[in-house]
């Protein structure tokens, strides 16, 4: 069942395939959804390598974009400072899960600025983009437009607080964001107002567009997404697609649009076009001609490996403007569905969320999860899902049970007995040909996508392999010097059989197969390595363990570890998986909270105000206190007690503004309600230094003018 070999393939048969996994955004971890696809596409790439094809897998990080943005002032750093620490994590756990990219590269690269404005230029001069105004939510206070997500109000229909613009969480009713009740921007808390500016279009509505892309869309390698698409294009003639707005104002971190000052390419539009960045910033290391790989007539092969949640991305928008700016279009796009840990969305609070940093850390072999997450995944967009009790049991039992037990049971014979060299008539035994026959079907299988089927073939031959040992008993074998030539001929067949086996497995476990290779004393295995089976004159090396089993332990650790990242302070995710680490490893770098230091989220959570002192007078049966009445730009004073009275006489202190913690919880005392808490510094060591001086700001401020 293997797939048919494209029209495009050379004489040779040596195929040349560009193929990329979606570039994740530069705000957050890699977490073992995002895993699926980079795990599915690394395999098919494998599987094509192994055909000696010459196949370039490239990524990105996805960079631009007003989440990257706030989030990087949030952190108090800057865009670019963000992306470059965010990179060094998603490519470091890359590396750890196998993850082979010829090229990982950042979307905020000048490579991508250059594309970007040759592809905008040409569908300028294709008529294809249009300049409109249009009236949009607009963050008085942040002066940014404000998209979507980023307005909270009441539910229009059932009055619930804090949803978002589309659709509420509480009654699940959808709605417009104009229709939210009390709208607030979650930027600034400001309402929003409606601002009119220019925005650039891309005309997908033109009639070019739509007879390009239903053309483009039946030869799409899944039916569902064929469908999708004929859902979007709508019936002929009836011109459902819409133009599509690609501008954003400033501020944005992204490209400026050349001739459009203050407007920034949408990076819904550098993202995609990031795939020829990253591949061109990889052609001209290695010396590769970039336009014979994507422009028109090109002989390589595209393949795009996605979610279904970005098909729209992928089957409309991508394709038409590769298409009218002179490039070629996608060979194919494959999407997958979404991951669910045990039948559920993955979720924080059960510790289901879970980062590729933190598999790694519980000492969990990421291969495993290759393994698993293949034995699930098919050609379809169905959601596959991680059930932690069978992940145990199928790794325990395929791959320990059924797969290595077969090497460490021929080998401590073949190395004591004869010398670590298999018996060369044994290669031709017909398990070993049935073995061999089934080969290419599962590199087919591969190569279709369908990795399920091709584990399980290939599980089928384990369970085959174990059959004929168990027939054989090599351990009554050994007993009897009559036996030899028997024992030979069963440790020999088995230990090929192992080989195949572990090259039906290359695609999915490259790291242990590579210490296999090693093992058997082995060229890298390739599909073609089917019918070159080991040699008496290549004996086998000293056999080390290969691999052991999940420990139940280790699951319970996964989900803790993951169950922390909602501890308060933790969720400003990029450090937090360092500083872990080095914690567990017992070094000098402690966790963030163990040595006393916040986030910039932690401390955004208080509110210091500037506080104008309107009264104070001692208290009645204390000698610390003094009681203050202070104004925050409020209509209601507050009232604070505060233990400055060894300092400060109240008539000194009336008139004067401070500084006080305008959101501490209220503390009843005897002498009644405090109602914040007023700064003042003292010494470390006040029996040795006393003094006590409350905060004054300099002039100019005002009382309820925020402190950060
Ligand atoms: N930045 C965009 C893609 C731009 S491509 C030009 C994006 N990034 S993402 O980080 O949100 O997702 C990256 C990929 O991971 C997407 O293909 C997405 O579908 C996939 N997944 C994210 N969460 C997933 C699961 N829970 N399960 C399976 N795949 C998931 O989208
Ligand atoms: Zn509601």
């Amino acid at each position: 069942m293997s797939a048919p070999i494209p029209a495009s393939a050379s004489a040779s048969g040596r195929r040349q395939i560009l193929v990329t996994s979606a570039l994740p955004y530069a705000n957050g971890q890699i977490h073992i959804g995002h895993m699926v696809e980079y795990i599915q596409t690394n395999i098919w790439v494998r599987t094509l390598r192994m055909h000696g094809h010459e196949v370039y897998y490239v990524g990105a990080d996805d960079t631009h974009g007003t989440p990257i943005m706030l989030r990087a002032e949030k952190e108090g750093i800057t865009p670019k400072q963000l992306i470059e620490r965010v990179w060094k994590e998603h490519k470091r756990d890359f590396d750890s899960f196998g993850v082979s990219f010829d090229n990982y590269y950042s979307t905020d690269a000048e490579e991508n600025r250059v594309l970007c404005n040759t592809i905008y230029g040409a569908l300028q001069q294709a008529g294809l983009i249009d300049a409109r105004d249009i009236e949009q939510a607009y963050d008085p206070v942040k002066k940014m437009f404000l998209p979507d997500r980023f307005i909270k109000g009441q539910c229009p229909k059932c009055g619930a607080k804090d949803q978002y613009g589309d659709n509420c969480e509480v009654c699940g009713s959808t709605y417009q964001p104009t229709e939210l009740i009390n709208p607030y921007s979650v930027v600034s808390g400001a309402t929003p107002v409606r601002k009119t500016s220019t925005h650039y279009f891309f005309k997908l509505s033109d009639p070019r567009c739509e007879t390009f892309l239903r053309g483009w869309v039946s030869g799409l390698a899944q039916p569902e997404a064929t469908n999708k698409m004929r859902e979007w294009l709508g019936d002929q003639g009836e011109a459902k697609l819409a133009d599509w707005d690609i501008s954003r104002d400033s501020p944005y971190f992204g490209f400026e649009i050349p001739g459009a000052p203050g407007k920034y390419f949408y990076v819904w539009v550098d993202a995609p076009v990031g795939y020829y960045a990253s591949f061109k910033n990889l052609v001209d290391r290695i010396g590769l001609t970039f336009d014979d790989w994507v422009k028109p007539g090109s002989k390589a092969e595209q393949y795009h490996f996605i979610g279904k949640d970005i098909l729209y991305f992928h089957t409309l928008f991508w394709p038409a403007m590769l298409e009218f700016s002179g490039h070629r279009t996608p060979t194919n796009v494959f999407a997958h569905g979404f991951l669910t840990v045990d039948g559920a969305k993955m979720s924080k609070s059960r510790g289901t969320f879970i980062t590729a940093q933190s598999v790694i850390d519980t000492g969990l072999n990421p291969e495993w999860l290759r393994y698993y997450f293949a034995a699930k995944l098919n050609s379809t967009m169905e959601d596959i899902d991680l059930n932690l009790e069978d992940f145990q049991v199928r790794v325990n039992s395929d791959l320990v049970g059924k797969y290595v037990n077969i090497a460490s049971r021929a080998a401590s014979f073949l190395i004591k007995r004869f010398d670590g060299r298999v018996q060369d008539s044994a290669m031709h035994h017909t398990l070993l040909q049935t073995m061999r026959a089934a080969i290419p079907q599962i590199a087919g299988f591969y190569e279709s996508r369908e990795y399920g089927r091709a584990l399980r073939t290939t599980m089928e031959l384990a369970d085959a392999v174990n059959g004929y040992v168990d027939t054989a008993k090599p351990w009554e074998q050994v007993k009897d010097p009559a036996n030899a030539v028997a024992l030979h001929e069963t440790c020999s067949v088995s230990l090929e059989a192992f080989r195949l086996l572990s090259l039906a497995l290359k695609p999915v476990l490259p790291k242990l197969v590579e210490s296999v290779e090693a093992f058997l004393g082995i060229a890298p295995l390739v599909w073609a390595d089917a019918d070159k089976p080991l040699s008496s004159a290549n004996p086998v090396n000293a056999y080390k363990h290969l691999t052991t089993r999940v420990d139940p332990k280790q699951i319970e650790a996964l989900l803790a570890a993951n169950r922390e990242s909602l501890q308060p302070g933790a969720e400003t995710a990029a450090p937090k998986a360092d500083a872990k680490k080095d914690a567990k490893k017992g070094k000098a770098g402690a966790t963030r909270e163990e040595a006393g230091i916040v986030s910039i989220d932690d401390f955004a959570k208080i509110d210091l105000r500037i506080a104008k002192i309107v009264d104070c007078k001692t208290v009645e049966g204390s000698d610390k206190l003094l009681q203050l009445t202070l104004d925050i730009g409020k209509e209601k004073t507050r009232n604070v007690f505060s233990g400055i009275r060894s300092a400060y006489q109240p008539q000194d202190l009336i008139g004067k503004l401070t500084v006080m913690v305008a959101n501490l919880a209220p503390r009843k005392m005897k002498f009644g309600l405090s109602e914040g808490m007023v700064l003042a510094a003292s010494a470390t060591d006040e029996r040795a230094e006393p003094g006590l001086y409350i905060l004054e700001p300099h002039s100019g401020a005002k009382p309820g003018m925020r402190v950060k």
